[in-house]
């Protein structure tokens, strides 16, 4: 789907708007609205039950979202955590250099130092985009971190947390002592993290809030089994630093196991990069000739990062691929400049193993981001003839084309639409069947009340509702419904007992079937 139409449906449909709109929004600031509230718990609840399903090793925390400044200076943000900043001297306008750059030809500038993207500023004598005045300045380093002063004297200094990995890493020694004594250990952590960039755009795509999902993998690295054989035939759709320094766009398909024994990824890498595919095109079911696996140089790496895959989506919306997650192998980074700032000693004793300080894997997946990927990758317009099924009671379908957002039932904000056939006859039932419903079956349930019953279809077809209940002059004499199937449109009559028995297991989001 195209920008424009995704994001003028998410508004209508209340997904999304911008934050203090009524103030003329906040750049790089969204508010989610109920359908996108709904939806957001979801897809977070899915990649829980996918990644920290793959081990019972595996937690889920919450750690605060501030950071003391002796956290980001030893995780090294406080240095690091910088983009190259432009300005125009004539329009006072904020750019990013490399981006300006990567918008006018130039390829793979990413993690290029400030002075030696100056250079290439200057051989180009752009104009700026806004004004179009030869008058930007040179790049200078400008950290991303919001800083707070914190306490009531506002003498203390802390940041807003820029990823969420960093509450995982404070939590390890804890961790630890609660847990069974065992690598590895994997923490989770889903919340916002806050990043004040030089130029937000796209919408979900470069926020200044956002939402992260992150698994952090403590391991020790002369000792972490995957199972590899369960996923070694799985293609991984790679494109290599080394084919990109070649000219490469497009990525090759490699079999997980290749990666491993001919490919210099360890095996614990490729296992997870196989499940992280099993994520996009199984659970939030992402076409898999979209998704690819782009390798980052030592250049464009984070600067404690030892192998680094971003996972990349195609989208129509955005005109290409996108980075929607990562797999970070990070090493003993973390750990160590945790342990020397805080003067702990993050060394463990695995019961029966030997004390090692534990490697870091991450998984990184930006919430937002995805749930953008989903409006435009499951969001798609059909012509009467191109939906099968169609109307096989009493006629009521539009005939009109219509947009279906497909989104997989476990994904849909809302699971159940009942509506009465005519307001005035069947209202009280429909209100009574999906009191009871959301009751008995826990089932999230609306129930449209105006238009015709076509168009009360077809808005829950745009809302993704999977099943639609109609309440009609039958259901009074004999309690049977009549069920409707958001993609196939086809409607059966069955007893109102039997709905949830049918419904309920598409709603629980799919668990990885093997165990690291
Ligand atoms: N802990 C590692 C880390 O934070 P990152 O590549 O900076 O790595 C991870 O971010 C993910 O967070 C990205 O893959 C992306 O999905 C999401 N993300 C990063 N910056 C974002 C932003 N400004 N707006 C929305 N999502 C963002």
């Amino acid at each position: 789907m195209q920008f424009e139409e995704l994001l003028s449906l998410f508004k209508r449909r209340g997904v999304l708007w911008p934050s203090a709109e009524i103030y003329g929004g906040t750049a790089g600031l969204y508010d989610y609205g109920p359908a996108g509230t709904a939806l957001k718990r979801r897809l977070e609840a899915a990649w829980s039950s996918w990644f920290v399903g793959l081990s019972p090793n595996y937690h889920l925390i919450d750690p605060a979202e501030i950071v003391p400044e002796a956290v980001v200076r030893s995780s090294g943000h406080l240095a690091h955590f910088a983009d190259p900043d432009v300005t125009c001297g004539k329009c006072g306008q904020h750019f990013r250099a490399d981006t300006l750059l990567e918008e006018n030809g130039v390829a793979d500038v990413e993690g290029l130092a400030p002075e030696v993207l100056g250079r290439m500023l200057q051989e180009k004598n752009l104009p700026c985009p806004r004004c179009g005045e030869r008058a930007l300045s040179l790049p200078r380093a400008f950290n991303l971190m919001f800083g707070l002063d914190f306490g009531a004297a506002g003498k203390e200094r802390a940041y807003l947390r820029p990823e969420t990995a960093q509450g995982a890493y404070l939590s390890f020694s804890r961790m630890w002592e609660v847990g069974r004594n065992q690598l590895p250990l994997g923490i989770a952590v889903i919340g916002k993290a806050y990043r004040n960039e030089i130029a937000p755009r796209n919408v979900l795509f470069r926020m200044r809030a956002f939402t992260q999902a992150e698994l952090q993998i403590f391991f020790d690295p002369e000792n972490f089994s995957v199972p590899l054989d369960e996923v070694a035939g799985e293609e991984l759709p790679c494109l290599r630093a080394k084919d990109r320094e070649k000219g490469a766009t497009e990525p090759t398909p490699i079999r997980a196991g290749e990666l491993v024994s001919s490919g210099g990824i360890p095996s614990f890498y490729a296992y997870h990069l196989a499940m992280m595919l099993r994520f996009f095109r199984d659970v939030l079911q992402y076409p898999a000739d979209r998704v690819r696996f782009l390798e980052k140089n030592e250049k464009e790496r984070a600067f404690y990062n030892r192998i680094h895959f971003d996972a990349e989506v195609r989208l129509d919306s955005l005109g290409g691929y996108k980075e929607l997650g990562a797999v970070h192998y990070r090493g003993d980074y973390d750990l160590s400049r945790h342990g020397e700032g805080s003067k702990t000693d993050l060394r463990v004793t695995p019961t029966g193993g030997k004390t090692v300080l534990p490697h870091v894997l991450e998984l990184t997946f930006g919430v937002d981001r995805n749930l953008w990927a989903l409006g435009d990758l499951h969001l798609r317009v059909e012509t009467p003839a191109a939906a099968s099924g169609g109307a096989a009671e009493g006629g009521q379908e539009e005939k009109e084309p219509r947009t279906v957002w497909a989104l997989p039932p476990y994904l849909a904000p809302m699971q159940i639409a009942v509506l009465p056939l005519i307001r005035k006859v069947h209202a009280a039932k429909a209100d009574e069947v999906a009191e009871r419903l959301r009751r008995e079956d826990g089932f999230t349930v609306v129930v449209p009340l105006t238009a015709s019953v076509g168009k009360r279809y077809a808005r829950e077809d745009e809302l993704a509702t999977p099943f639609a209940v109609t309440i009609d002059n039958q259901t009074m004499q004999d309690g049977t419904i009549t069920l409707r199937e958001r993609d196939s449109r086809a409607q059966v009559r069955l007893p109102l007992e039997a709905l949830a028995g049918r419904v309920r297991s598409k709603f629980v989001p799919p668990r990885p079937t093997f165990r690291a």
